[in-house]
């Protein structure tokens, strides 16, 4: 797998010092980062008064590559204190930096949680578990964590994903593959097009995976927009083998020419990985885990944008698997 070159945007000093410092003054004034409704408002009240130095480096992506890595937030090592042994055990670690999170996700869109995951954090802590070493979830360290656009089985997915490094003493790669950078044939990628076979919610959606609602809503891979395809992939929970040979065979191409073009990136303490969830299928190298408080340790955050039109209509009647994003007033 090559490394490729990501597009890196680097925040001013002016920047940092306004982000920080709001983060610090919200934090000092709520005493937590629990994203109560006062607490995004006040992040949303921060933001609306945010100038060109932080919104310009919050732009949308602009590049096939489909993501970028914002820098210059400092992090100290010994600041964050010791990495989670699980998100239910994060509680305030580092909230200084979920607020900060909130801050960038607000100035990019609407932050979204989910009932069904991490108990409806807006910020999630990703730290391997123990007991969890092989499963295809955040929590996992031993097996590769396939590249799949998160959320997959839900119309209410995020646009964006926020992914800020606390630690990762072992230069962990995180693996991001873009669908504007395969090569396919018009058709492979017609069939990609037809809605032929759902996406089971992953098994960080205990509830959804036993909702016996209606039929699981068949869904397209690839989707075309004026702007270029964008997809929805997650064959770890795509129930491939009832589709028909030439189907398989097509999406087999495309996994291979998202493996082509994957790029890892090792984060660094304070870099803050932006991917565009409609363009890019992202995922982790296996690596073995500390457990000893020092473990790689990622906080995610999740962003809608209003009036995107980068995914099919017919999403809009699709049930979710009863589970319901919540979105950040603002
Ligand atoms: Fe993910």
């Amino acid at each position: 797998m090559p490394t490729g070159a990501v597009p890196l945007r680097q925040l001013d000093p002016h920047a940092v010092d306004e982000l920080t410092d709001t983060a610090h003054k919200i934090l000092a004034e709520f005493g937590s980062s629990a994203a109560r409704p006062e607490l995004l408002r006040r992040i949303a009240e921060s933001t609306a008064r945010f100038g060109e130095t932080i919104l310009h480096p919050c732009r949308p992506v602009d590049t096939d590559d489909g993501l970028y890595v914002l820098r210059g937030l400092p992090l100290e090592d010994s600041d964050v204190g010791p990495t989670p042994e699980s998100w239910a055990t994060a509680g305030d670690r580092a909230a200084a930096w979920d607020v900060i999170l909130l801050l960038l996700a607000t100035a990019m869109g609407h932050p979204i949680a989910w009932e069904g995951q991490q108990e409806g954090r807006f910020v999630h802590n990703i730290v391997p578990s123990p007991g969890h070493e092989a499963e295809q979830t955040g929590a996992s360290s031993t097996v590769l964590l396939s590249p799949h656009t998160e959320d997959a089985f839900h119309p209410g997915r995020a646009h964006l994903l926020l992914l800020a490094c606390m630690r990762n003493h072992d230069a962990v790669a995180t693996t991001a593959a873009s669908v504007r950078k395969v090569r396919l044939d018009p058709a492979d990628v017609a069939l990609l097009s037809r809605p032929m076979l759902p996406i089971l919610p992953d098994d960080a959606y205990a509830e959804a995976q036993s909702f016996t609602g209606e039929e699981p809503p068949k869904v397209p891979a690839l989707w075309q927009t004026e702007a270029g395809p964008t997809l929805r992939y997650d064959p770890a929970y795509t129930p491939l083998d009832e589709a028909p040979a030439d189907y398989r065979a097509a999406y087999d191409r495309l996994t291979a020419e998202l493996e082509r073009v994957s790029v890892a990136v090792a984060l660094e303490p304070g870099d803050i990985l932006v991917v565009d969830n409609d363009l890019v299928v992202h995922g982790r190298v296996p690596f073995k885990p500390r457990y000893d408080g020092t473990d790689r340790w990622l906080k995610r955050a999740s962003v809608r944008v209003p009036g995107r039109r980068s995914r099919p209509l017919a999403e809009a009647d699709e049930h979710g698997y009863g589970q319901a994003a919540l979105v950040a007033l603002v």
